[in-house]
């Protein structure tokens, strides 16, 4: 699978975090190439909440730079994750605004009908973003909020964030164990049926 990792400017740097670390350790085993695109205030917030330049043996590509083989539907890639996602890179995917490379990687992958989820982080939606969030909906992406779960009890920030990168992992198919699955709960017991 080819892969593009977007990070635009949300918070949640965590979550691209958690999700290269896992395609670094485990991608080449499961036969997943990774491109990664950084928005420059996708960088910028990464500095702000990891306190470190990333670094992954990825090529990384500049936001301004349309020369990367995934700017054209020719390359054939496979999929494309944006995490975080911000309310703005959701805006220009929903309306085609091409004038970055996330943008114009998520255009590509929308019109060459391939598999584009984006894990939004914003709080609370408006109008302008569910009618955005519905745009991209109809046109093929998946969306999936930063909106992490508790019923698995996570005991840390790091089991918290796997509640969501498992999520974003289930998407592209990629075998994971990040977080506790659901497996339901006991049934009650049940007492003797009273006669009416
Ligand atoms: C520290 C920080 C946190 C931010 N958090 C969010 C956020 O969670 N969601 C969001 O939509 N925008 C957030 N923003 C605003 C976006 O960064 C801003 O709209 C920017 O234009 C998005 O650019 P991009 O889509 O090119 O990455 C944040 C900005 C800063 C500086």
């Amino acid at each position: 699978m080819k892969l593009v990792v977007g990070i635009s400017g949300a918070s949640g740097a965590p979550y691209a975090r958690r999700l290269l670390d896992f395609l670094a350790a485990d991608g080449v085993r499961h036969g997943v190439e990774v491109d990664l695109v950084f928005t420059r205030t996708g960088r910028q917030i990464w500095r702000q909440e990891i306190g470190d330049e990333p670094r992954y043996p990825f090529p990384s590509w500049d936001d301004q730079d349309f020369t990367a083989p995934f700017a054209s539907g020719s390359a054939l890639y496979d999929a494309m994750v944006v995490v975080p996602c911000s309310a703005g890179a959701l805006a220009r995917i929903a309306h085609g605004v091409s004038i970055d490379l996330v943008g114009r990687a998520a255009d590509v992958m929308l019109k060459e009908r391939r598999r584009l989820v984006l894990v939004l982080r914003e709080t609370p939606l408006s109008l302008v973003h569910a009618r955005a969030i519905t745009q991209v909906l109809e046109a093929g992406a998946e969306v999936l909020p930063a909106s992490p779960s508790f019923y698995s009890a996570p005991a840390t920030v790091d089991a918290l964030v796997d509640t969501v990168v498992g999520r974003v992992l289930d998407r592209l198919g990629l075998p994971n164990d990040l977080m506790k699955r659901w497996e339901g709960s006991a049934p009650r017991a049940q007492g003797p049926v009273e006669e009416p």
